[in-house]
Order: C-alpha cells, then sequence, then structure tokens
C-alpha cells in the first residue's frame, strides 16, 4: 500500500524527509478563483491540520493543487513526539462505537481506509517554526491560503488564564510569522492534560477565544472541535463565540478505543482511546457538518464551516458541500491520494 508518511518511522524522521510521492508531478488546471474567511483561494478544498508540519510537506503539497494548507498544530514549547507507532489502519467492525482492531496489512481500497492517529501534538521549537512558517508564507501561489493551527501547553497549576494566554502568544506569533489565519485546537483527543477538550467547556473556550483575538486583530479565526454530545451544548458554544471567531473546523477525530488483535492498546495503556480518522468518522462528519450548518442559519449567526472527515474522494468531498461547508479539508487521505486536489479541480473546477 502506498502512503507517502513512512508510518514506520518517527515523526521527527518524517519531517525531514518530506512526502515520498510516486511518478511524476501531475499538471494542476488553472481554476477560476473563489473565496474562503473572505480571503481569495484557487479552490475551496485542502488539508487540515495534521499532515503538514513543516515547510517540507507544505510546499509539495502546494504544488499539487492544495489550495487551503493547515500547518500541523504548534505550540510555544518544542515538544517530542509520542513512540512510534503513531499511525494504524483499523477496522471499525461496521460499528459506530466500542474498540476498533488494528489491521497489520490493508489489502483493499485505500479509499474504504480507517486509521488511528496517536501523536500527542509534538511541535518544533518556536524559533524554528515561526522562521519556516514565514520562508513557507513567501513561497505560495495567489490563491493559495496558508492557515497555521495553535495548542496551548498548560503546566498541571497553571489557570484558565495562563492557558488562554499561551494560546495567543502562539497565535500572535503564527499571524506575526505570515499565517492568513490561526486555527486554534480545541480539540486533541490524543493529550491527557488540559488542552484536550476546551470546546466542551463554553466558558473557558470563551476565554481562549478572547484572548486569541485581542492577539491576532482582524486576521481570521477557525476553532477546530469534535463531535459534541449534545446539540444544546453546540448551539451555546456557537453562540457564545459567534463575533469573535470566524468559523469552525469540525470534526477532530473521533475517540475509541484502539488495539491489536491481542487485545491490548497499540498506543500503551495512557491512550487506550485515540482518535480515529478516515472512512469511519465520514458519515458523522456530515451529520455534524448539516447541523451546525443548520444552527448558523436558523440563529442568524456569522460563522463559516471548514468540514473534515473521511474524504478520501471528489464524492466525498461533495456529501460535505452539499451538508453546508464552506470549505472541505482531508486530514489523512493526501498521504494515500496525493492527487486528489488535481482531480477536485478537473472535476469540480467551481469548488
Ligand atoms: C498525521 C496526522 C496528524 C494529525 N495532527 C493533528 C494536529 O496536530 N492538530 C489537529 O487539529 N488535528 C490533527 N489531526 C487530525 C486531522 O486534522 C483530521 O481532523 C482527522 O485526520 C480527520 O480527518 P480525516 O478523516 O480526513 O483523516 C491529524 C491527523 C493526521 C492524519
Amino acid at each position: 500500500m502506498y502512503c507517502a508518511y513512512d508510518t514506520a518511522m518517527s515523526w521527527e524522521h518524517n519531517c525531514i524527509r518530506g512526502p515520498q510521492f510516486q511518478g511524476a508531478d501531475p499538471i494542476v488546471p488553472e481554476v477560476p478563483l473563489k473565496q474562503f474567511l473572505g480571503l481569495p483561494v484557487g479552490s475551496r478544498f485542502g488539508i487540515a491540520a495534521g499532515l503538514l508540519p513543516n515547510s517540507n510537506w507544505v510546499l509539495p503539497y502546494a504544488r499539487r493543487g492544495f489550495d487551503i494548507l493547515t500547518w500541523k498544530t504548534v505550540r510555544s514549547v518544542a515538544r517530542p513526539c509520542y513512540p512510534v507507532p503513531n499511525w494504524v489502519i483499523v477496522d471499525d467492525g461496521g460499528r459506530a462505537d466500542g474498540p476498533v482492531t488494528v489491521i497489520e496489512r490493508w489489502t483493499g481500497d485505500e479509499q474504504q481506509l480507517s486509521a488511528a492517529v496517536c501523536f500527542g501534538m509534538p511541535s518544533q521549537a518556536p524559533e524554528q517554526w515561526r522562521a519556516d512558517i514565514r520562508w513557507t508564507a513567501g513561497q505560495l501561489l495567489p490563491g493559495q491560503l496558508l492557515i497555521v493551527s495553535v495548542v496551548a501547553s498548560p503546566q498541571p497549576d497553571w489557570s484558565l488564564a495562563q492557558t488562554a494566554d499561551d494560546f495567543a502568544v502562539c497565535a500572535g506569533w503564527a499571524a506575526e510569522a505570515g499565517a492568513q489565519v490561526i486555527e486554534a485546537n480545541l480539540s486533541c483527543p490524543n493529550v491527557c492534560s488540559a488542552e484536550g477538550a476546551i470546546f466542551l467547556d463554553v466558558a473557558a473556550t470563551r476565554q481562549v477565544v478572547q484572548a486569541i483575538r485581542t492577539a491576532i486583530g482582524k486576521v481570521p479565526l477557525l476553532l477546530k472541535v469534535g463531535l459534541f454530545p449534545q446539540q444544546q451544548l453546540l448551539l451555546e458554544f456557537l453562540q457564545a463565540v459567534d463575533g469573535m471567531a470566524n468559523g469552525v473546523t469540525l470534526v477532530n477525530c473521533v475517540t475509541r478505543e484502539v488495539l491489536r488483535a491481542d487485545g491490548q492498546p497499540v498506543f500503551g495503556e495512557r491512550y487506550r482511546r485515540a482518535g480515529v480518522i478516515g472512512r469511519s468518522i465520514h458519515q458523522p462528519s456530515v451529520a455534524a457538518v448539516r447541523q451546525v450548518r443548520q444552527l448558523i442559519s436558523s440563529y442568524g449567526l456569522n460563522l463559516q464551516v471548514a468540514a473534515v472527515g473521511g474524504v478520501s474522494s471528489v464524492e466525498d468531498a461533495g456529501d460535505f458541500f452539499l451538508a453546508g461547508a464552506d470549505a472541505v479539508l482531508c486530514g489523512s487521505s493526501p498521504a494515500y491520494f496525493p492527487n486528489l486536489a488535481v482531480q477536485v479541480k478537473q472535476q469540480q473546477p467551481e469548488w
């Protein structure tokens, strides 16, 4: 099976090596400009926070026609990655919840693939990512949009105000380095500390978003969230951030137990539950986007929606546009299908 990211090797190794593509670079079709978050984009299709940790990854994918490029979440301090494995293929047994089981060798159609990831939101040192973002931003073509995802790194004794400030520091640095949009990651399933699920706490979210807004001025701000357990909480979240954030990116991974065939947790006991991605989460993600779009319309909110979850074909992206997404992003599939943006531009140049 082909994958541009070498899952047998460390994240640090992959950062240095960049994506491994097969064959010649494709010819990217010319398409008319559109808008996302009020900014010009060639297509409202791109890559979510994950696969693009540095210029070695952002630029090769930009050259393959992905126009919305999200820099993998960065921190205000360097943080190593968890040990390998960080990315495994899984079988969900056709069930929407309960454990998923690792598949050692995938021989089927990659478009049907589900996976689980557990990296722990590693980050290069801020001096390094700030310089790299600055350089990368200068290399992108007109119509390409660089989003930088940020998160706080709270110490166990930090107050919420300190966590909010740390989010704001990162966001300010990213904006100053050339990020055209900031994304605050309020929803990492694979960390056990406070930055993991801020989106489920509306008051905390407000405080964090307010601090970021103060730090970045008018730069557009997206909030990355997971699935909400109840519609009421989702509505309260959307109403709380309306007017401060410009949009939401959903969904992050869906958290489930990830077990090897022998029943042992593949990422270790501490991360027995980790983020499931790919085919398994596509339908729930489409339903979540539809629900968010309906709430935004019904309550007259001024928020855009970037949809993520199990997009590995033009048809999958179409599901999200039909559900009301303003932009569609892929998390993992560009590792298997690096020509997906070219296919989108060939088949749906108006996206
Ligand atoms: C290698 C990898 C690393 C990821 N790292 C991050 C991250 O740092 N921040 C984040 O918000 N999401 C991260 N994600 C989650 C993706 O942004 C996305 O929400 C998830 O993969 C679901 O999309 P998919 O089904 O298209 O893969 C990561 C995903 C992958 C595959």
